[in-house]
């Protein structure tokens, strides 16, 4: 694993109540992207997948699904969740940077900047690959995250506040610019609920859109088209920085 995970992570279930807004929409638009710009071949793989939100939402729409995760609570939270589907869902372990799925997909999808927590450009290549390798001819692999505009990005603070069945939490996310030279995003976090308060503070890598673009260029993969959050049509040099990219394998 590269480094300590953030302590968010260890608590699945707040963790699920305070990003379960959204979610049937996001696989909704994942679901547009692969029938708009995949092989029609409806099984999806989630790297880093967490509770295994997206996931369900997904074998909802029909698809087949595997997940992998490299963290204990995350990988129970999310079996559980699926147990009801069989075969049709597989949650195993594993690392972002060394998982190879036995089985190709037509789509597979890493979303809300999850692949920044790869330091390296070397941790980044080697998923790019594992992914690109798992891709059945013509699938699409949805990479959704926030680029950096160096020089002009400011510190940001996010509070919402949720509630599931009778469990509510308030989430306040601040984040501070990345720098150049150290390509870092301090990324803190506030999660209040029943009177108690998780902090979880981490970096994640930052990528300007040239060099996102660079680092694709050594993979297997190309770019396909570009969404924004919104699944309006987005591009990568645009004013938008929150980005989902529809990446496909290179042609030989
Ligand atoms: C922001 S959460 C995203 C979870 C899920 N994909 C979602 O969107 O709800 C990041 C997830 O990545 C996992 N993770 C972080 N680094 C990882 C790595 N190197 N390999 C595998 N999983 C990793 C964490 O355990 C956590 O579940």
């Amino acid at each position: 694993m590269s480094g300590r995970l953030p302590s968010i992570y260890a608590d699945p279930g707040l963790y699920d109540l305070v990003h379960a807004e959204g979610t049937d929409d996001e696989a909704w638009l994942l679901d547009l992207l692969a029938h708009d710009h995949g092989c029609g071949i409806k099984t999806a793989l989630e790297p880093a997948c967490g509770t295994g939100r997206y996931l369900a939402a997904l074998l909802r729409r029909g698809y087949q699904v595997e997940g992998y995760d490299a963290a204990s609570g995350m990988l129970d939270f999310a079996r559980k969740r699926l147990a009801g589907w069989g075969k049709r869902a597989r949650i195993v372990r594993g690392e972002m940077t060394k998982y190879r799925p036995r089985a190709r997909f037509g789509l597979i999808f890493n979303l809300l900047s999850t692949f920044r927590h790869l330091m390296t450009d070397k941790e980044a290549l080697a998923h790019l690959k594992l992914m690109a390798g798992a891709l059945e001819p013509d699938g699409i692999f949805v990479l959704g995250l926030d680029l950096s505009k160096y020089g002009e990005d400011q510190p940001d603070e996010e509070v919402w506040e949720c509630r599931q069945g009778g469990r509510r939490a308030k989430h306040v996310v601040m984040s501070l610019p990345p720098e150049t030279d150290t390509r870092r995003e301090r990324i803190i976090n506030f999660v209040t609920s029943k009177g108690a308060v998780l902090e979880s503070s981490y970096d994640l890598r930052s990528y300007s859109a040239d060099e996102l673009q660079e680092l694709i260029g050594r993979s297997p993969l190309k770019i396909e088209a570009v969404y924004g959050y919104d699944g309006k049509p987005a591009a990568l040099h645009g004013p938008e920085t929150a980005l989902w990219l529809v990446l496909k394998r290179k042609t030989e």
